[in-house]
């Protein structure tokens, strides 16, 4: 695969008409979308019988190989084209990249875009009315390009914290992950464009992700990730769902009827259309099955949704009808965001100074402070030499990998090339955000001097740690999509180095700028650790404000660190030795038998496996600390509703995160996060909290119901998932409801 990257730039930088966004709110438009119904219905009696596999099929608009046709001059360089259909106005679909900001699609788009941080680094600001304004935010930009599909919205549990691409997605819990990707997708789609949600399901590792089967019981399945699904649509009503690589219990995701037809479609009542991943579509009985739309069809080993799916439904009325359902659903979509009405240009304006703010405001409240011995940290004004070392700190922030990669005008600041050094090596490279974390703290701590040292030779940067008041050490752990890490260590010697310039500076502090939890075999003899995540186009400037305490850090963790790779419920998985990263999942492994049990936590993801297992997290879910202390009390539920107050009991303003957990059903010990809201306080302020319980979250999943088994159920505050409060117990009534 050649990309022939300056024959689409033109496309890319054609400047029409600014002024792109100024998208009207989607509660507007006809919401349930009855309007859009009857419209799609009309455009679907008016197709001719030759048009009706126009949008069901597309392809990723580059030039892949050196002797591959050129993608047609209108469609812009990215993810997607859909041609339309202009006879009966229905406008063609241009689709990139995803859920941090419009992709820099390995270098092909130097046009520049703004970086959100990490899904993970969203997450953990546990902050729904903030990810739904990044969103807004991205969403904006992807139609001041031209593109009207904005493929963001993963949502998939981080059911192994080695996921190369866990840095995408919003972390371990259905109730957070579910409702943090809810409002994204609803500030997306306020802009008149599509959002997708993704991966439909189960995609839980990248490694042999086109061979892996995940099997999983449907009460598993829906009571964890396919909840996490249905609470994002809920909130945010994607126009499209997409489906995974995997397999789902012996059938490919794109190609599964159970997934698609029966859970989404039937009993979900989902009204948008199933568009597939790029070179998932396993054959033509797909569309049966419940795929709508073949996307990046290149990369399949045929294009089943154009003529092969005209000639079988000319023959077969099955492919008759579905045909038709495929065309109504995408009809759907495009009418109830007002594509059409509401036509993106190319070349709208951006304003990149204020889109930079909202990027820095999310890593401000996603920045997690794990440790903070002695109160080092706010670093204190008498900290007059300080090493900054390793980590590119004098360059700039890391970013995570593959097709989700942002960057800004210029592209990255720094770029390591990855991978075998194939055609695929630009998607996987490491790279880094020109925020620079040196020159942040520079302009953040005035009255310091401050040395940077690279790191790559230990000797030389504990001789400037020695010198130092205070030592900073940067350590990065590169992820990218397509294959997972090996395992949970920082590379290249980064714990050694950690390790030895701890030993010769008590005031060593950490920053971590990681796709997913790390091992910290160095944490005892350090003064404070922050995990910074991959913090997008401002990164360096936020995580200045937290070190020198202009800002007060209240992220809270949205996974679960382990304290060792034994605590996991698959401590060894296939395939995560078979070493060479490659984009599309290692290719070596393809018909390869690959199985992720995921029955053997069930529903229990994360910190609610660690419960009932009796384990102690490194760091639980839900942990992060602040330079203020706050306490919860006064906790009151009927089992629908809770009350509590929140209290700042400490010197200075600062937000924290209450939150609700289901500890015991029936005296079992079980733990669920039932609700969450975060709360800024001044000193001494105290505030009232209210939440809604939503009653899944009580239940169990079986054969389309939900039931609430009567009897006692525990409920606590918690600081996090490990520090709970009293436990107040209530009885319930049963009750059974349908899915
Ligand atoms: C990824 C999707 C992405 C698509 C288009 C695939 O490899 O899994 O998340 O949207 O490529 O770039």
């Amino acid at each position: 695969m050649t990309l022939r990257t300056s024959l689409f730039l033109a496309g890319a930088c054609a400047a029409l008409a600014a002024g792109a966004s100024g998208a009207q709110d989607k509660a507007t438009l006809d919401k349930g979308g009855q309007a859009a119904s009857a419209k799609a219905e009309k455009t679907l009696q008016a197709m001719q019988t030759e048009e009706k596999t126009i949008l069901t099929h597309g392809i990723m608009p580059l030039k892949l190989t050196p002797d591959a046709p050129e993608p047609p001059a209108v469609a812009i360089p990215g993810a997607g084209y859909i041609p339309g259909i202009p006879r009966l106005g229905v406008p063609a679909l241009f689709e990139t990249d995803a859920s941090l900001g419009v992709s820099y699609v390995f270098g092909v788009r130097k046009d520049g875009a703004t970086a959100l941080p990490s899904g993970l680094a969203q997450a953990a600001t546990w902050n729904p009315a903030l990810i739904e304004e990044g969103g807004r935010m991205i969403g904006s930009e992807t139609r001041a390009k031209g593109f009207n599909v904005l493929l963001a919205g993963g949502v998939n549990l981080m059911r192994d914290p080695r996921n190369g691409r866990n840095f995408e997605y919003l972390g371990e819990d259905p109730l957070l992950a579910g409702t943090l990707a809810g409002h994204a997708i609803r500030g997306i789609q306020s802009n008149h464009i599509i959002s997708t949600i993704k991966h439909f399901a189960l995609n839980g590792q990248e490694t042999g992700r086109k061979v892996v089967d995940s099997k999983i019981s449907a009460a598993n399945a829906h009571e964890s990730d396919l909840l996490a699904f249905k609470i994002g649509i809920e909130i945010g009503d994607p126009g499209s769902v997409m489906c995974a690589y995997n397999k789902v219990n012996g059938h490919s995701a794109c190609d599964n009827d159970w997934l698609l037809n029966k859970v989404l479609k039937q009993d979900w009542g989902y009204k948008g259309f199933v568009m597939s991943d790029w070179g998932a579509v396993p054959s033509l009985g797909a569309a049966l099955n419940g795929l709508d739309q073949q996307s990046g069809e290149q990369l399949d080993k045929e294009v089943f949704f154009a003529d092969k799916l005209a000639a079988a439904a000319k023959g077969d009325p099955a492919y008759a009808k579905r045909l038709d359902d495929m065309n109504r659903r995408i009809l759907w979509a495009i009418y109830d965001n007002g594509l059409d009405a509401n036509p993106a240009k190319p070349g709208g304006a951006i304003d990149f100074k204020t889109h930079g703010d909202i990027a820095e405001q999310v890593a401000r409240q996603g920045i997690v402070l794990l440790r903070n011995e002695r109160d080092v940290l706010p670093l204190a004004a008498s900290a007059r030499r300080i090493a900054v070392i390793g980590g590119y700190a004098n360059s700039g922030v890391l970013s995570g990998a593959g097709s989700s990669q942002v960057q800004a005008e210029g592209g990255p600041a720094v770029y390591i090339p990855a991978g075998n050094g194939d055609e695929n090596s630009p998607f996987i490279a490491e790279s880094y955000h020109s925020s620079v974390p040196l020159k942040a703290l520079r302009e953040a701590a005035p009255q310091a001097e401050i040395h940077y040292r690279n790191g790559r030779y230990i000797a030389e940067a504990v001789a400037q740690a020695k010198k130092s008041d205070v030592a900073i050490v940067f350590a990065t752990q590169w992820t990218s999509e397509g294959f997972d890490v090996p395992d949970m260590s920082l590379p290249n010697g980064q714990d050694d180095l950690i390790a030895a310039v701890a030993a010769v500076n008590p005031n060593t502090i950490v920053v971590l700028e990681t796709g997913g939890p790390v091992m910290m075999p160095w944490l005892g003899s350090t003064a404070a650790v922050i995990e910074a995540w991959y913090p997008g186009a401002r990164g360096a400037e936020a995580i200045a404000a937290v070190l020198t305490g202009k800002v007060n850090p209240s992220g809270k963790l949205p996974i679960t660190f382990p304290a060792g790779k034994e605590q996991l419920p698959r401590a060894e998985v296939d395939g995560l030795d078979s070493t060479e990263p490659s984009f599309f999942g290692m290719p070596d492994m393809k018909g390869q038998p690959l199985v992720a049990d995921y029955d053997i936590e069930g529903a229990n993801v994360g910190y609610r496996w660690n419960a009932v297992k009796g384990q102690k997290a490194l760091f639980p879910f839900g942990y992060g600390l602040s330079y203020t202390r706050f306490a919860a009390s006064g906790l009151k539920t009927d089992g629908t509703r809770a009350s509590a107050r929140m209290t700042n009991t400490g010197k200075r303003e600062g937000a924290t995160v209450a939150q609700l957990y289901l500890v015991s059903r029936g005296g079992k010990p079980v733990q669920r996060l039932l609700g969450f809201q975060r709360v800024e306080l001044t000193a001494g302020q105290s505030k009232p909290v209210a939440m809604t319980i939503d009653q899944r979250l009580l239940a169990d999943w079986q054969d389309g119901n939900w039931t609430v088994v009567p009897g006692d159920y525990g409920f606590a505050l918690g600081e996090d998932a490990e520090h709970l409060g009293p436990v107040m117990t209530v009885r319930l009534k049963g009750k059974t409801w349908q899915d």
